[in-house]
C-alpha cells in the first residue's frame, strides 16, 4: 500500500487540511473563555509559550514519524522500531486514541449541527430558551442530524487525500476566516464591546496557578491535535521536499491565531449584547456556552437588528463553529480509516464504512449518555462520581492518553528510533534546519523536560480521575 501512498497537492492545502484539524471548537469558545476567567492576557502570553516552546517539537515529531514511515501510525511505529511489541501498543493507542475521541467530537458536532439548523430556520428563540439543550440532546432528531453529518464526513473522506480532504480545507478554511473576521468587526463596533475585550485581555497575575497552568498546557495539547495520531497520519501524505518544521510553525501559528481572534468576538459579545452581564457567571465548560448561554446573548441582539438580523448572526456563528468542527472530526476519522486501509490492505471505502459502523455504534452510546438510557448515563463509577459513557469516553481517552501519547512520541523518536535518523528525515525539504537553534532546541526539548513535563500530566490526572487526589490543583 505504501508504494502508491496518496499525497497532499500542494504545501499550501497540507497546511490548510492540518490546521483544518487544528482549529476547532477548542479554538473558537474554549479557549476565549477560558482565558478571560483565568488571568486574561496572562494566560494568552503562557499559552503562547506552551504553544511554541513545548507543543512545537511534539508536532515537529509527529509529523517525521509520519513522513518516514509513510504509513499509518501503527506501521510508522512498528517500521520505525524494527517491529518492536512495546512501540505497537504505542502505535495502537495512537489508531485507538482518536477514534475514541471522533466518538464523542461527533456527538458535540451532531448537537452544533442541529443547533446550526434549527437558527436557520428561524427557532432562535427555542434555542435561546434554558430548557432547551436538555431536551435537544435527548430527541429523536438528533438521529437524522447525526445521519447528515455523517454523510457529509464520508463524502469528504471518500474524495481521499487530494480531491476529499485537501479540497475540503480549501473552501472551509477560508470560508472559516471571513466569517471569523466578520463577526469580530461586526461584535468589535457594538457598544460596550470595549468592555469585553477589557475582560478578555487585561492579564490578571493573580489567578494563575498550578491548576491554570496544567489546564492551558492540556488545551494547548488539545488544541494542536497532539497525541492522536492525526500529524502522523497527515505527514505520511507529504513528500520529502516539504519544509517540516515550516509547516509546523505555520499551523501552530494559524491556530493560535484563531483562538486568540475568537476571543475578540466572543467575550464583547457577551458584554454588549447584554451589558448587564456578571463575568463570575461565564460557564467554563465550552459545552454549555455554545448550547445554553450563547443563543441567549444572540437572542438580545434581536433589540437592535430585529429577531431576522439576530438569527442570521446565530446562524452564521453556528456556520462557523460548524466548518471548524467537521474539519477536525475528518481529520480525526481519517486516523483509524487510513490504518484500516494500510494495515488490512482494504479499499478506502471499506475502511470507510466498517470505521463508519462501529463510530455509529459508539456514538449512539454517547448520545444515550444524557439521560436517554440509564445503563448509560449511569455507566460506572469511580472516584466517587458517577460517570456517563459520554464521561468515560472523555476521561480516559481524552483526559489521560491524549498526554501519554504525547509523552511516547517524544520518547520514541530520541530514544528508540534516534536522534540522528529523525533530525536526518527532517532536514530533507528544511536545509537551513540543520545545525539550527530550532534542531537544538527540538531534540533537547524532546528528549528531557517535554517528557517529564507529560509525564507529570499524566500521573497527575490518573491520580485526580480515577482515584480522587492530585498532585496539582
Ligand atoms: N484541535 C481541535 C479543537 O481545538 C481538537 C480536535 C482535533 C478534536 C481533531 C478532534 C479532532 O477543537
Amino acid at each position: 500500500m505504501s508504494g502508491n501512498r496518496e499525497q497532499f497537492g500542494s504545501k499550501l492545502g497540507f497546511i490548510l487540511a492540518a490546521a483544518g484539524s487544528a482549529v476547532g471548537i477548542g479554538n473558537l469558545v474554549g479557549f476565549p473563555v477560558g482565558a478571560a476567567k483565568n488571568g486574561g492576557g496572562a494566560f494568552l502570553v503562557m499559552y503562547a509559550i506552551f504553544v511554541f516552546f513545548i507543543c512545537l517539537p511534539v508536532m515537529i515529531a509527529e509529523m517525521t514519524v509520519g513522513r518516514a514511515g509513510q504509513k499509518d501510525p501503527l506501521g510508522a511505529y512498528s517500521d520505525l522500531s524494527n517491529k518492536s511489541g512495546l512501540w505497537r501498543i504505542a502505535g495502537w493507542l495512537s489508531i485507538i486514541t482518536p477514534f475514541m475521541i471522533a466518538v464523542f467530537y461527533l456527538v458535540i458536532t451532531v448537537w452544533i449541527f442541529g443547533y446550526l439548523v434549527e437558527s436557520v430556520m428561524g427557532n432562535l428563540d427555542v434555542l435561546a430558551d434554558p430548557s432547551t439543550f436538555g431536551t435537544f440532546i435527548n430527541s429523536n432528531s438528533l438521529f437524522l442530524y447525526m445521519a447528515l453529518v455523517l454523510l457529509i464526513v464520508y463524502l469528504i473522506l471518500q474524495g481521499g487525500v487530494k480531491e476529499g480532504i485537501e479540497k475540503a480545507a480549501k473552501v472551509l478554511m477560508p470560508a472559516l476566516f471571513v466569517m471569523l473576521v466578520a463577526l469580530v468587526i461586526f461584535v468589535l463596533t457594538r457598544d460596550n464591546a470595549i468592555e469585553g475585550v477589557k475582560y478578555y485581555l487585561i492579564p490578571d497575575f493573580s489567578k494563575i496557578n498550578a491548576s491554570v497552568i496544567n489546564g492551558a498546557l492540556s488545551q494547548a495539547f488539545f488544541s494542536l491535535s497532539l497525541g492522536m495520531g492525526i500529524m502522523i497520519t497527515y505527514g505520511s501524505y507529504i513528500n520529502k521536499k516539504a519544509n517540516l518544521p515550516e509547516a509546523s510553525k505555520l499551523v501552530a501559528l494559524t491556530d493560535t491565531a484563531v483562538a486568540f481572534t475568537a476571543g475578540l468576538m466572543i467575550l464583547p459579545a457577551i458584554f454588549s449584547f447584554n451589558p448587564e452581564v456578571d463575568p463570575n457567571e461565564l460557564s467554563e465548560s465550552s459545552v454549555s456556552m455554545i448550547f445554553s448561554y450563547l443563543p441567549q446573548i444572540f437572542l438580545e441582539l434581536q433589540s437592535s437588528l430585529g429577531y431576522v438580523g439576530a438569527s442570521f448572526i446565530a446562524s452564521v456563528f453556528f456556520l462557523l463553529v460548524f466548518f471548524a468542527a467537521i474539519t477536525s472530526l475528518v481529520s480525526i476519522f481519517e486516523v483509524p480509516v487510513a490504518s484500516l486501509m494500510c494495515e488490512k490492505e482494504v479499499s478506502r471505502k471499506k475502511a470507510l464504512v466498517v470505521c463508519g459502523i462501529l463510530l455509529v455504534v459508539f456514538s449512539v452510546m454517547c448520545a444515550l449518555s444524557f439521560g436517554f438510557v440509564d445503563f448509560f448515563t449511569s455507566f460506572v463509577s469511580y472516584a466517587d462520581q458517577n460517570k456517563s459513557f459520554f464521561d468515560l469516553v472523555y476521561d480516559v481517552f481524552y483526559d489521560t492518553i491524549l498526554p501519554l501519547n504525547g509523552l511516547l512520541i517524544c520518547l520514541f523518536v530520541v530514544y528508540r528510533w534516534k536522534k540522528l535518523a529523525f533530525n536526518e528525515e527532517l532536514e530533507q525539504g528544511a536545509e537551513d534546519y540543520k545545525g539550527s537553534w530550532l534542531e537544538k532546541y527540538v531534540t533537547f526539548s524532546l528528549g528531557t523536560f517535554i517528557p517529564s513535563i507529560l509525564f507529570i500530566i499524566f500521573i497527575n490526572t490518573v491520580l485526580q480521575k480515577y482515584f480522587g487526589f492530585a498532585l496539582i490543583g
